[in-house]
């Protein structure tokens, strides 16, 4: 396959084409109405049996509310229960600290990675000989995380990613015009390629705004909160589906848990 990207302005125009056939009624019905259940035990009934196939979203949550466990299972339960390979993008968290984080549970990530069902892609660090480079968002350039995504996208036939926290890469733009054309760039090429997306974003304690950015929720197709709340003496978790177009979902907080079997909607 030519690792060559199409210029943007090529797949911008697919795009437009690919809506044009939405709106002429040319696409077929069921794929607009394809779901994809997350696997996450509780989760799929709140919202209509799954998300949208092909779709971005975002879930956002103060750090430590369970984003990135959450993203994981999703993925993990695509690849092992609905035959989708996923792709998990890691900007933050070292991929040996997220396979650590997921071994504890019994899930069997290992099989997966060796199948090429799951894929996790460490942008945590750059390496220049044998030196290891944190990764410095000002000189991260996002056509090489677009070229990695659509190539590995492509050749595995991935249909789940991951972008976490998606809020990483936009630390190096001075406005929130540029942020919401690029978030739009990624979230087209995927939806082009029929990848179901998440993209975490994290939330400063004060919780006033649902994602970091504030536009981040404007492009996706839904919004999911996580929430870890202090509450007497002890902490509990909280799930809300705040926006999901095309869907009649469940309004409010559900509490949800996380043991060695994932996440739950206990009630
Ligand atoms: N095996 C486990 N069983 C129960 N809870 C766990 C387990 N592993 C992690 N956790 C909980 O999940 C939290 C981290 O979740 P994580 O998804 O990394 O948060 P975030 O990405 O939102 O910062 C931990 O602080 C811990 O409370
Ligand atoms: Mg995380």
């Amino acid at each position: 396959m030519s690792r060559k990207r199409k210029p943007r302005s090529e797949s911008l125009l697919d795009e437009l084409r690919r809506r044009t056939k939405v709106f002429e009624g040319e696409a077929e019905e069921e794929q607009l109405s394809d779901r994809t259940p997350t696997g996450i035990k509780g989760f799929d009934e709140l919202i209509q049996g799954g998300l949208l196939k092909g779709e971005t979203y975002i879930i956002s949550g103060v750090s430590g509310a369970g984003k990135s466990i959450f993203s994981l299972e999703f993925l993990y339960r695509g690849a092992s229960q609905f035959d989708e390979p996923g792709l998990y993008v890691t900007f933050e968290e070292t991929m040996q600290s997220l396979l650590r984080n997921g071994n504890n549970f019994e899930w069997n990530l290992g099989s997966l990675i060796r199948n090429k069902k799951l894929l996790i892609a460490d942008f945590t660090m750059m390496t220049l000989g044998d030196t290891a480079l944190t990764l410095n968002p000002e000189a991260f350039n996002l056509d090489g995380l677009f070229i990695t995504l659509e190539t590995a996208v492509k050749e595995l036939g991935i249909k789940r990613v991951v972008l976490d926290p998606v809020s990483v890469l936009f630390l190096q733009y001075p406005n929130i015009g540029v942020i919401r054309r690029e978030l739009n760039i990624i979230s087209s090429m995927l939806r082009r390629n029929n990848c179901t997306s998440i993209f975490v974003t994290e939330t400063g304690t004060d919780q006033t705004k649902i994602t970091r950015f504030g536009v981040e929720e404007y492009l996706a197709n839904g919004v999911i909160v996580l929430y870890w709340e202090a509450e007497d003496d002890k902490r509990n978790r909280y799930i809300e589906v705040f926006k999901m177009r095309g869907t009649a979902h469940y309004a409010g907080r559900r509490r949800i848990s996380i043991t060695n079997d994932g996440v739950s909607v206990i009630y």
